[in-house]
């Protein structure tokens, strides 16, 4: 049975207890729902993926309390603190040489000798990972290949029976994953672009981000097929075809829109942190009206345009 609670001080306390005894708690953080496990031990990791029905055991990101956390976790290079200092709380995912003393489980990092660390800018995940005192092993709260969950209704409709508790804690405001940064190369990489801009990385390193090598080997997560809704997605639509439904920006679809046309836009205004904020939310409900294709509007590369545009792709991509 999954419990669903508000999270007040009681349900924290009692999700930690969840936690600490190798169960499954499901939680708000700024970016969307985390599916949370004791990070350090290896039983309680693998209900993860049994829960997601994952088809591989993907290195999770490792959620801790404190920048002296991290570094008990992971070889911070300095660039890395200047990053962790300017961002975290916050958006931001880590990945750095795990240190030898470090406490995630060798599951959580899929046995890489490295490790994703972040601390989340929001005060129920922060109480959680304080109450439990241990770092906490989370992906996004979906079914391995859905879209992330920006809601508590959007996580029991993925994931209710497979979780012990889900603690509601309102909407995740940004409706992005973090920005994945590694310091595992020689220049510092950008693995996943996510809820903070390239652009204002670049500016605290002083310098520009690499693109991985080899983007599947680096981040096993970031498949070609993922992030998808039931209906088909075509993307950079100019008009709207017959029978289509359109996940619009700026309104121009809309505008387009034949009468009775079902029509969803990230943002009227065109703006993105407001389009990033409703994307996942705006595929699940086009799911919910049972569309079988959805025209998408074309989206700025700028800013977080670069991540919406990296869902959008993985989204429309063939599936697995
Ligand atoms: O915003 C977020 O990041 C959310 C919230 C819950 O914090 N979490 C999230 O986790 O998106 P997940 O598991 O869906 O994505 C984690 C990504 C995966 O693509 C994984 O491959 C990558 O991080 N990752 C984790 N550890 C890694 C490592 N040691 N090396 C390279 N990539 C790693
Ligand atoms: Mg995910």
């Amino acid at each position: 049975m999954t419990i669903l609670a508000q999270a007040d001080a009681a349900a924290i306390t009692r999700a930690a207890d969840v936690l600490r005894s190798g169960g499954l708690v499901a939680f708000p953080t700024e970016t969307v729902y985390g599916l949370g496990a004791d990070a350090t031990s290896g039983w309680a990791v693998a209900r993860i993926y049994d829960a997601k029905g994952r088809p591989s055991f993907n290195p999770l990101i490792a959620h801790v309390a404190d920048l002296p956390a991290a570094q008990r976790e992971a070889a911070l290079p300095e660039a890395a603190t200047r990053l962790a200092e300017a961002f975290w709380p916050g958006p931001l995912t880590i990945v750095a040489p795990a240190a030898p003393g470090g406490s995630v489980s060798e599951l959580a990092r899929a046995g890489l000798p490295s490790v994703a660390l972040r601390i989340p800018d929001h005060p129920v995940a922060r109480a959680l990972i304080a109450a439990l005192g241990r770092p906490v092993a989370a992906p996004s709260a979906n079914r391995s290949g859905h879209v992330s969950p920006v809601t508590a209704a959007h996580v029991a409709e993925d994931l209710s029976g497979r979780v012990d508790m889900i603690l509601d804690g309102g909407r995740a405001t940004a409706g992005l994953e973090s920005t994945i940064v590694s310091f595992c190369e020689a220049t510092p990489t950008l693995l996943r672009p996510g809820a903070i801009a390239r652009e204002k990385i670049e500016k605290v390193l002083g310098a520009k981000l690499a693109a991985p090598a080899r983007a599947e080997v680096l981040a096993p997560g970031m498949t070609a097929s993922h992030y998808a809704p039931n209906a088909r997605l075509r993307l950079e639509a100019h008009e709207l075809r017959e029978g289509e439904a359109a996940l619009d920006f700026g309104g121009r679809l809309t505008a387009l829109a034949p009468p009775g046309a079902v029509t969803l836009d990230l943002s009227p205004q065109g703006d993105l942190v407001e389009a990033a904020a409703n994307l996942f939310s705006h595929l699940r409900a086009l799911d919910a009206r049972h569309v079988e294709s959805i025209a998408v509007a074309h989206i700025p590369e700028r800013g977080l345009g670069e991540a919406i545009n990296d869902r959008l792709r993985r989204a429309a991509a063939p599936r697995v």
